[in-house]
C-alpha cells in the first residue's frame, strides 16, 4: 500500500516505460470500469499473440468464459448466467452456508491453520452446493480449482501452467458428465437451470462449459482470500471484533470495509479501442493496455479519508473490489453473504480466537491473501 500511495501521488494515470498504462485513483478506476468503449482481452486477441493458447485447457476455459468476452457475446452470455444465478438463488443459500460454517468451526482443533481448515473449504463447499456437485467430489474439485486459479495471474511458472491445463481438462470432463446428467434428470441446482434455459438464452455448449468452470474458478480463491484477510483484520482490531460479536447486523458494513481495506482482487486490465478523453487527466490513445489498480483505488485518500484505517462506520464504502460496469462480479452477492454469515459465527462460537504464529502472504500479484494463517481457537 505505500507503493500505491507513492504512484498515486505521482499521477492518477501514467504510462510506464514498457508502454502499459496504470490507473491509481478511485475516480478514474470507477470511470474506466464503466466505460463501454473499453474491451477485455478476448479469444481474438489471444489468437494474435499466442497461437496455441487453446491447447492449455485451463487458459482456454477462462478465455472462452464471459470474463474475457466482449459485446455482443458478453451481453448475451452474461444475461443467460444472471437469469439463473439470481438474488433469490443466492439468498436461499443462507442456511446452507450457515450449516457449513458451523460444521467447519466445530471441527477446528485447538490450534490450526485457518486457510486450510476454513477459508478454502467454505467457498468450494458453497459453490459445489450451488452447482449441484456431490459432497464426495468436493476435495477433488478443491484441488483442481486451486490449480486452475493461476490462469488469473499474469505471471506463472511452466509447472503451474501445466497443472492448470490438467485441471482444466479434468474439470471440462467432469462438467460434460454433469451437463449430460442434468439434461436427463434436472435438479434444483444452478447447473440444471443453466442447462434448461440454454436453448432460450442462446448459450452454446462450449459457452455453458466455459462458464461453469469460470463460476468455480472466479468464486473460489477470491472468497477464500476475503475470509482469511477478513479474519486477520478482525484479530488485528479486537475492539471492532467485539462490536461485530455483539451485533451481527454490522456484518454487511464490516465486510464492505474488509473488501476495501485489503481487496482480494488487486488489479484488472482493459484495452482502449479508440482514444479515451479523461478531461484534466489527459487522453489515452486507442490500442493501449490499461492496468486498473483496484487495491490502490480502494485506498485513495480523495475518496476515503484516512484510508489506511479500518473503519466499518465509513459512509457509503462502495469499494471497487468487485470491479464495475459490464463485468461487475456476478458472484458478489454470494461472496458477501458467505463472509457476512461466517464472521459473526466465528466470533461468537470461538470467542478466544487468536493468531498463533506468523501469517504468510501468498506470492501473487492479482489475488491477494494469505498462504497460511495459524490460529488458536481458544
Ligand atoms: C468477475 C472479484 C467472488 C463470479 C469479477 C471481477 C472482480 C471479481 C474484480 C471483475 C473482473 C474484471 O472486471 O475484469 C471477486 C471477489 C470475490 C468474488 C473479490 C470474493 C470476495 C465471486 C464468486 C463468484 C464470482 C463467489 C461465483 C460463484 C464471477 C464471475 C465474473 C466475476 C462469473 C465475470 C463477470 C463478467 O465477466 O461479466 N469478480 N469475485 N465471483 N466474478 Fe467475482
Amino acid at each position: 500500500y505505500p507503493a500505491y500511495d507513492a504512484i498515486r501521488e505521482h499521477a492518477g494515470i501514467f504510462q510506464a516505460l514498457d508502454g502499459r498504462w496504470f490507473v491509481t485513483t478511485h475516480a478514474l478506476t470507477s470511470r474506466l470500469l464503466r466505460d463501454s468503449s473499453l474491451r477485455v482481452a478476448d479469444a481474438a486477441d489471444y489468437d494474435r499473440t499466442w497461437a496455441d493458447w487453446r491447447e492449455n485447457r485451463g487458459v482456454a476455459s477462462v478465455v472462452l468464459s464471459m470474463l474475457q468476452t466482449n459485446p455482443p457475446d458478453h451481453t448475451r452470455v452474461r444475461r443467460a448466467a444472471a437469469a439463473t444465478f439470481t438474488a433469490r438463488r443466492v439468498a436461499a443459500l443462507r442456511d446452507v452456508i450457515a450449516a457449513q460454517v458451523e460444521e467447519l468451526i466445530e471441527a477446528l482443533p485447538a490450534r490450526t491453520e485457518f486457510m486450510n481448515a476454513f477459508a478454502y473449504p467454505l467457498p468450494i463447499g458453497v459453490i459445489c452446493a450451488l452447482l449441484g456437485i456431490p459432497e464426495a467430489d468436493r476435495p477433488w474439485f478443491r484441488q483442481r480449482a486451486a490449480d486452475l486459479t493461476v490462469v488469473l495471474e499474469p505471471i506463472s511458472t511452466e509447472e503451474e501452467m501445466h497443472r492448470a491445463d490438467l485441471a482444466g481438462r479434468d474439470l471440462e470432463d467432469y462438467f460434460i458428465g454433469l451437463i449430460a446428467d442434468r439434461q436427463r434428470a434436472p435438479r434444483e441446482d444452478l447447473t440444471s437451470a443453466l442447462v434448461a434455459t440454454a436453448g432460450d438464452t442462446g448459450l452454446t455448449g462450449a459457452e455453458l462449459l466455459a462458464n461453469l468452470v469460470l463460476l468455480l474458478v472466479a468464486g473460489f480463491e477470491t472468497t477464500t482470500n476475503l475470509l482469511g484477510t477478513g479474519l486477520r483484520i478482525l484479530l488485528d482490531h479486537p475492539e471492532q471484533a467485539d462490536r461485530l460479536r455483539a451485533d451481527a447486523d454490522l456484518a454487511p458494513a464490516f465486510v464492505e470495509e474488509m473488501l476495501r481495506y485489503d481487496s482480494p482482487v488487486q488489479l484488472t486490465s482493459r484495452f482502449t479501442a479508440g482514444p479515451v478523453d479523461l478531461g484534466d487527466d489527459g487522453q489515452i490513445p486507442g490500442g493501449e493496455m490499461l492496468t486498473l489498480l483496484l487495491g490502490s483505488a480502494n485506498r485513495d485518500p480523495a475518496r476515503y479519508p484516512d484510508p489506511h484505517r479500518f473503519d466499518p462506520d465509513r459512509p457509503s464504502i462502495q469499494p471497487v473490489s468487485f470491479g464495475g460496469g459490464a463485468h461487475y462480479c456476478l458472484g458478489a452477492p454470494l461472496a458477501r453473504l458467505e463472509a457476512q454469515v461466517a464472521f459473526p459465527l466465528l466470533l461468537t462460537m470461538l470467542p478466544g480466537l487468536s493468531l498463533a504464529g506468523p501469517a504468510e502472504r501468498r506470492d501473487r500479484l492479482v489475488l491477494r491473501g494469505y498462504a497460511t494463517l495459524p490460529v488458536s481457537t481458544g
